[in-house]
């Protein structure tokens, strides 16, 4: 596997609660290969969006190492993190994190406005991103007006428009029934045949054996489930 495209060397992210420690992470060692696909499965409030926060640099580990393609990203300035967190990672977050009031199209558009894409090039991409997951003729709808599984759709158009290395989904099926969950993980299958890395935290067993691989967390410790056949 080399030295991975992602690795978490010693992990751990500490909060303060009620006047003592509490670890949200202990120790955590993670590698990922190029193109794997791997889900994280683990009981509410294991630590399973924290891990995810920290690899996509949403969050900072309070102490460890968090290396992407080799390099320590304790070293990176705010603007080198926004910009890994832009071009590098695509993100599927838990509650989506949509603009509300604005349609579907400009929720796909908003990784491009970093980028300075022309707005043509950027309509163009965000559409062809709607189109994939099936959602292009939605559009111009306000994501208020857009069911749970719709909403989900535009997250994952918004994930892949600037076409990252990596896309991280936490939850990307919750709530959704079985035919959108195939569909979506179909579509995440065939993103990472196209040699995309994908990182999925779930808590269904189908989502789960459909990635290659799968690490559990408990109690903020990750250990490694049997590498499937
Ligand atoms: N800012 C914070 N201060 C204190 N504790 C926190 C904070 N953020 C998260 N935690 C705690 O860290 C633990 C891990 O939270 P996390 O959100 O990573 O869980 P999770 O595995 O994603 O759960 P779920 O499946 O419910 O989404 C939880 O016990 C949570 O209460
Ligand atoms: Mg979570």
């Amino acid at each position: 596997m080399e030295n991975g495209i992602i690795r978490l060397e010693g992990v751990s992210k500490k909060y303060i609660v009620g006047g003592s420690d509490f670890y949200a992470l202990k120790d955590v060692n993670l590698k990922v290969g190029k193109g794997e696909m791997l889900a994280i499965t683990g009981t509410s409030g294991s630590g399973k969006s924290t891990l995810l926060h920290i690899i996509g640099c949403l969050d900072k580990a309070t102490s460890g190492d968090c290396l992407i393609e080799g390099r320590s990203v304790g070293g990176y300035s705010d603007s080198e993190l926004a910009r890994v967190r832009n071009m590098f990672f695509g993100f599927v977050l838990q509650d989506f994190a949509l603009i509300d009031h604005r349609t579907a199209l400009y929720n796909v558009e908003a990784p491009m406005f970093f980028n300075r894409t022309p707005a043509a090039r950027m309509k163009k991409i965000a559409l062809a991103a709607m189109e994939r997951v099936g959602i292009a003729d939605q559009s111009s709808k306000e994501i208020v007006n857009m069911s749970g599984g719709q909403k989900q759709r535009v997250a994952i158009a918004r994930a892949i428009v600037n076409d990252p290395a990596v896309i991280l989904a936490d939850e990307p099926t919750g709530n959704l029934d079985e035919k959108t969950t195939n569909d979506i993980m179909d579509l995440f299958c065939s993103l990472n045949n196209e040699g995309k890395t994908i990182l999925i935290v779930t808590h269904d067993r189908n989502v789960a054996s459909r990635c290659k691989r799968t690490v559990s967390i408990s109690d903020g410790m990750l250990y490694e489930s049997r590498d499937k056949e």
